[in-house]
């Protein structure tokens, strides 16, 4: 018999969670505008926002972290954090960032300009945003499988190679500067992208001398599901799919806060030494010098150590078995989730959940609010509040933070899941009081339909 996977490590350093009643958790929705980012984090028990800078660090990384070298120019911690990241990435340069969205910002400010055209399977919302804001168009391209919520296909990240090499014939090489590949997809659900994808988007970006850049977030997870699930390499460690992903491409963005297994921090990867210098030219001018990039040293020991621990693979077979268990168990009991399962988040189709709620009345901002007032679960929307009226999907994700919950968390957090499906025809929708002019999910006001009717009297 299949022995139960166990979280490969034991606590050593606790920090408590606190308990509210309805009562107290119905006034706080209230007072929080019945919007989730407005609620105080200590009133939450189960935090399921972000899997981003929410990890829990092993021992290894807090004793490297008291190596920490802060020297403003050559910090030891510096060559650390950059001999981690070569092994494992192997590109020339590596260029330390404060999170994901800084590296971002240099890489499309170097390589890209007005008019130009980015695809990706699928853009991250600051990676749309920053290729936006230097006017060039963001373009995703992920496979049709990827779109539909309740089909199961292995690799539901991949990129459609025969719409990339549609979109280089229709805008012409010279207008697009780089081609990236999101591991894993997370706007799609944190779904994998397979080496056999990547080995033909790699072939198409040469053919027609485009640079190859990969959004690495979620790398590790994305090499452990190529070992699960695609031929011929389930013999492979971890690090070597990892290495061999890595080499089809010319450089990546990465947020440390995901698979860098730190609590802030990221970087950015380049082999093309034009580019790197020009990156470093930016990066000074507001991140700080290259061999720190807006981090401490300590936070660059805590990531040199952390990119190694997400490789392990006792981790990431509990990682993805845990995430699979809360997936399945609600789906198994009639809950739509999007299938299979992705590495770091489970996802609610609340469009499915609450068919009665139109979009245009935040099913998924009712649901993850219900699952607040039921259990004290914090969740997010993605979906109308998110996008507006362009979302093809509402969803609720249940990020799941590394290291940090137990199989006794998750199994609460399926009965609470379970508890509001079973009450879900009397789940209310809602409308806007207040919305900023973009990003307007994370301040946005809202109220039940009920106190607008009352309201309208
Ligand atoms: N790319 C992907 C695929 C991401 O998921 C994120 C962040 C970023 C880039 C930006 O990185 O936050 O360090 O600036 N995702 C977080 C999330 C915020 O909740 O999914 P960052």
């Amino acid at each position: 018999m299949a022995r139960t996977v166990i979280e490969p490590f034991r606590i050593k350093s606790v920090e408590p969670i606190r308990w509210t009643t309805r009562q107290e958790r119905e006034d706080l929705l209230r007072a929080a505008h019945f919007n989730l980012f407005l609620l105080p984090a200590e009133d939450v028990l189960i935090d399921l926002l972000t899997d981003s800078g929410t990890g829990a660090m092993s021992t290894k990384q807090w004793a490297a972290i008291m190596e920490g070298d802060e020297s403003y120019a050559g910090s030891k911690s510096y060559d650390h954090f950059r001999d981690s990241i070569q092994d494992i990435f192997g590109y020339r340069h590596v260029i330390p960032a404060h999170q994901g969205r800084a590296a971002e910002r240099i890489l499309f400010g170097v390589m890209c300009k007005k008019g130009d055209v980015v695809p990706n399977n699928t853009h991250f919302d600051t990676t749309r945003a920053n290729v936006e804001f230097v006017g060039a168009e963001a373009v995703d391209l992920v496979i049709a499988e990827g779109k539909q919520p309740s089909l199961v296909h292995p690799f539901k990240g991949n990129m459609d190679v025969a719409a990339l090499e549609n979109l280089i014939q229709k805008v012409g090489r010279e207008r697009i500067p780089l081609v990236m590949l999101t591991v894993t997809n997370n706007s799609g659900g944190g779904q994998p992208v397979s080496m056999e994808n990547v080995r033909q988007v790699s072939e198409i970006c040469q053919r027609h001398r485009i640079p190859l850049y990969f959004d690495a977030c979620r790398f590790a997870e994305n090499a452990y599901f190529i070992k699960l699930r695609e031929p011929g390499f389930g013999s492979k460690s971890p690090k070597q799919i990892a290495q061999e992903m890595f080499r089809y491409g010319d450089g990546c963005t990465m947020s440390a806060k995901k698979d860098g297994m730190a609590n802030i921090g990221g970087f950015l990867c380049t082999n093309n030494d034009l580019l790197a210098q020009q990156e470093k030219n930016l990066l000074i001018l507001t991140e700080g010098y290259p061999t720190y990039g807006g981090l401490a040293g300590r936070d660059l020991e805590a990531i040199a150590v952390g990119i190694q621990e997400a490789l392990h693979e006792d981790y990431l077979q509990y990682r993805i078995a845990s995430t699979a268990y809360l997936g399945n168990h609600i789906s198994e009991n009639g809950v739509p989730i999007v299938q299979p399962p992705g590495g770091h988040a489970v996802y609610i189709d609340a469009r499915a959940f609450l068919p009665h709620i139109p979009p245009d009345q935040f099913p998924g901002v009712a649901l993850a609010n219900e699952l607040y007032l039921e259990g004290g679960i914090r969740s997010v929307e993605i979906g109308t509040l998110m996008f507006g009226a362009a979302a093809r999907m509402d969803l609720v994700r249940l990020a799941i933070p590394r290291r940090v919950y137990t199989q006794s968390h998750i199994d609460y957090v399926v009965e609470t899941i379970l508890e509001v499906f079973k009450k879900r025809d009397q789940i209310q929708g809602l409308h806007l009081a207040y919305e900023a002019p973009f990003l307007r999910h994370f301040t946005a006001r809202l109220e039940p339909m009920a106190h607008a009717a009352v309201n309208h009297r």
